[in-house]
């Protein structure tokens, strides 16, 4: 039987974990919307300094992050399979009325569509609650059918925007929740360290 994978926060030992899910999520993901170029020049080793740096607070920043681990026993005694990551904090654009967002939630292809990102989303409302905030947002490619996750969680469709990223031109969506109590609640499963 496969165990259910477990969150925990993240440590600076996890950079390069998280670095690679990245790598490889944002090329799936971003495929068709993002230029080629750009996705094939990502770099696990530039991601995995990045996480170090965001990992250890540089900057004053009040990320939080947690990683998702593939809940198979690993034989050679180390840590897990880091198979996805997800980073909140307090909201960066200025909306008024959410005191959080989600800024991150990247799944492998092969973790997907199981309730894992339902768990991580859960997971971060549990978290902002604890910081005593009560709302929050996420901002998503217009384009990225993941939007319709967080509609499907419950979001609430909030602003648009262009935005400029890899010299490509896009829009993006934000999605916002008043009240992240029920959001909180859907997190079933091992859940450890947070
Ligand atoms: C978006 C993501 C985190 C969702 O995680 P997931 O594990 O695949 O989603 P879950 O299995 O927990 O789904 C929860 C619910 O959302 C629905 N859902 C998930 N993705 C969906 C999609 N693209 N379109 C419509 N509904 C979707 C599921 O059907 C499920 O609904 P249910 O309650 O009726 O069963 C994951 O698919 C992912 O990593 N995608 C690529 C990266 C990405 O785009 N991240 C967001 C960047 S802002």
């Amino acid at each position: 039987m496969t165990a259910l994978p477990l969150i925990r926060p993240a440590t600076v030992a996890d950079a390069a974990g998280i670095a690679a899910v990245h790598v490889e999520s944002w090329r799936s993901t971003y495929a068709g919307l993002l230029p080629d170029r750009y996705l094939v020049g990502l770099s696990a080793k530039v991601h995995e300094r990045r996480w170090q740096a965001l990992l250890t607070g540089a900057g004053g920043a009040k990320r939080r992050t947690y990683v998702m681990l593939d809940g198979e026993p690993n034989p050679a005694g180390g840590s897990s399979q880091i198979v996805g990551f997800a980073s909140c904090g307090p909201q960066r654009t200025g909306l008024t009325g959410y005191g959080g967002e989600f800024y991150a939630i990247y799944l492998l292809d092969q973790v997907q569509g199981k309730g894992a990102g339902r768990r991580l989303l859960a997971t971060m409302a549990q978290d902002l609650l604890g910081q005593g905030t009560q709302a929050a947002l996420v901002w998503v490619l217009r384009d990225n059918p993941s939007r319709f996750f967080y509609e499907r969680l419950g979001g609430a469709l909030l602003a648009e925007q262009p935005i400029s990223f890899a010299n490509t031109r896009l829009a993006e969506v934000a999605y916002g929740w008043t009240d992240l109590l029920p959001l909180s609640r859907l997190a079933a499963g091992p859940h450890v360290g947070s």
